[in-house]
């Protein structure tokens, strides 16, 4: 995922735009650029492979002077991650510098419509060739490089989100966005472009979302001007930004997703404050209160998501066929959307998403939304995509999550679906009240005991990372709504150490992975459902049995599994359908811990982005 970042005011911007580019490297990159409009009207450009700190190396006693700049970390979609790859790119005159996150479908036609009128491109980016589409429209059409921009990207399909700045122009900057985010901070006669609000925090507490297909022109000493890729004025949306800078930092723990981990006791009651009320025993979910009727009469409803938000939404099928005997199906967003899929006007279609960006899930909005169906969304991000395109929404307050494998998102999205759960238990009068009311009591005890649960875990999860650090498989099982977790606690193993791990039903081990176990093959069981314990324990017994190594997370008080165990986590007594808020949490610590072991780089593990905003 590419990170944006763009200044135009009276400071210097290159340790603006070089910070902020450090904000963004949870994104992911493999290399990154500079380019600045210094006072002599030279436009300079330092661009190169590898991390900023390369970069801010290769500018050491370069004129980095100017107050008008822009800069980019590349995450490779077209061409190879080199110095001549890199952004920000060049126009043919060398008067145009451009930035841009996404990818240009129909770049290969419009290069080809280029080079046939001479222009020809030193990189293989689909970049370089819109900065040249827009300076062909400038120079052909006579217009100034907002109303040539706005042209250009009439002939693009594709997403982007791009800044632009112009060599004669130090007090002008363009922008635009389409399918990739884009935020916009307004100081004190100064401005500020990112990807997300992250590289603007503590700067500014004023921001406009661009919407998508909207290009924006920002001149020092005149309000901003927006206006959509058909020459449509808009009025710029000037909200408060909702981050504050040492939520962006690390808070003394050594990485982003290990604070992320010991923030859930906090995001999960952030999450359910001012919805769940035990002392009155009810739920109020105020984003999606105006569509329960929809909800209620919906022909299906279908989950939509991604990765460790697929997981989330799992869990809470389980749950609301439980509570509500309503049905839903979960659909992996990225399948959803290239199957055609059967959709009806009278579905409700609920999108899962922490970064409120992914391709593969906004490309399923549209469809469901194309088809008539209504769409709800579950956000971490405030503004952001996704939660701009759904009908209406739940927001997660879990905070901004900086490490690239999903923690604290994940059991918030769970707090989410399981107040919905019970909301819907309300409205239907599926379960008896008094199972509601305990449903809510115990949810209410929840955030507290995840912090029981931390305090378990910390320790017997180092040392299994320690014995397991060096394993090359691994295999999660769990059952029912443990399923889901085995999942998710898979994941987590294989994005930050790189171990092959798979999550399995537990049932489903006689039915073909029960082959793989041998003495090498360490096996983690959740193992805290009451309703099939009695199954569990026979399947712990064939692993053991086949000499598998046994971790199970149980609940505290356990006997059966513990014995047959070689390591276990206690984690405290709960509702059963609540055990994934429990449960997840010493996997996440145990790969965390492996990963570290490992001497992986934990919040920004390779070939990984935090939003995978490209297909
Ligand atoms: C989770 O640890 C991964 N980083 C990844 O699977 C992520 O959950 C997925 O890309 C979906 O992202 P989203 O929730 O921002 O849509």
């Amino acid at each position: 995922m590419c990170g944006i970042v763009a200044y135009i005011g009276k400071k210097d911007a290159y340790p603006i735009l070089i910070n902020g580019l450090k904000r963004l490297e949870y994104r992911g990159y493999d290399s990154a650029g500079v380019a600045l409009l210094n006072d002599k009207n030279e436009l300079n450009v330092y661009k190169t492979k590898g991390k900023v700190s390369d970069l801010e190396a290769f500018t050491k006693a370069k004129d980095i002077s100017g107050h008008i700049g822009i800069a980019h970390t590349r995450w490779a979609t077209h061409g190879e991650p080199n110095d001549i790859n890199a952004h920000p790119h060049l126009s043919r005159s060398g008067n145009i510098a451009l930035i841009h996150n996404g990818i240009i479908e129909n770049y290969l036609t419009i290069r080809k419509e280029l080079e046939n009128r001479g222009y020809e491109f030193k990189s293989s980016t689909d970049t370089e060739v819109l900065v040249n589409l827009i300076e062909d429209v400038q120079l052909t059409q006579k217009v100034d490089l907002f109303e040539a921009t706005r042209i250009a990207l009439n002939h693009v399909n594709g997403a982007y989100a791009i800044a632009l700045i112009e060599k004669g122009h130090p007090d002008t900057l363009i922008a635009a966005r389409k399918g990739s985010p884009m935020v916009v901070g307004i100081g004190k006669n100064e401005f500020f472009i990112a990807s997300d609000a992250t590289p603007i925090v503590g700067l500014t507490s004023k921001v406009v979302y661009i919407e998508n297909e909207e290009v924006m022109k920002v001149k020092l000493g005149e309000d901003l001007k927006l206006k959509t890729i058909d020459d449509v004025e808009i009025t710029p949306y000037i909200q408060k930004l909702q981050l504050n800078l040492e939520s962006i930092e690390k808070g003394g723990f050594d990485h982003f997703m290990l604070k992320e981990i010991y923030e859930q006791p906090t995001t999960v009651r952030d999450t359910m404050r001012g919805r769940l009320h035990a002392d009155l025993g009810t739920v109020t979910l105020g984003g999606i209160f105006d569509y329960e009727k929809k909800i209620l009469n919906a022909r299906n409803i279908i989950i939509v998501a991604c990765g460790t938000s697929w997981h989330a939404g799992l869990v809470g099928s389980y749950l609301i066929e439980l509570y509500s005997g309503i049905r839903v199906k979960v659909e992996y967003a990225s399948e959803f959307r290239y199957r055609n899929p059967v959709i009806f006007p009278d579905d409700v279609v609920i999108a899962i998403s922490q970064s409120g960006e992914t391709a593969d899930t906004l490309a399923a909005i549209e469809i469901a939304k194309e088809k008539g169906a209504t769409v709800l969304g579950i956000c971490n991000v405030i503004g952001s995509s996704i939660s701009r395109v759904t009908d209406a929404g739940v927001y997660t307050h879990a905070g901004p999550e900086i490490g690239v494998a999903s923690t604290k998102a994940f059991t918030a999205q769970v707090a989410v679906l399981t107040m919905f759960a019970i909301r819907l238990a309300e409205l239907t009068g599926y379960i008896p009240k008094s199972k509601i009311m305990e449903l809510i009591h115990e949810l209410d005890l929840i955030p507290e005991k995840i912090k029981t649960t931390l305090e378990r875990s910390k320790d017997i999860t180092k040392e299994i990372a320690m014995q397991m650090k060096d394993v090359h498989n691994a295999l999660y099982l769990g059952r029912l709504q443990n399923f889901p977790v085995a999942l998710e606690g898979a994941l987590k193993l294989k994005e930050i150490s790189y171990i092959h791990a798979e999550g399995y039903p537990a049932a489903e081990m006689k039915h073909g992975p029960i082959a793989l176990i041998d003495k090498d093959m360490p096996v983690i069981f959740i193992a805290t459902n009451k309703s099939t314990y009695e199954k569990v324990v026979s399947n712990v017994q064939e692993v053991k049995a086949r000499q598998g190594k046994i971790i199970s997370v149980v609940t505290e008080g356990d006997v059966l599994v513990k014995e047959m165990s070689d390591y276990v986590i206690e984690i405290p007594d709960t509702e059963c359908t609540y055990a994934p808020l429990l449960a997840t949490i010493p996997l996440q610590l145990l790969a965390y811990y492996i990963a570290v072991y490992r001497g992986c780089n934990v919040d920004q593990p390779r070939n990984l982005a935090k939003s995978v905003t490209v297909e």
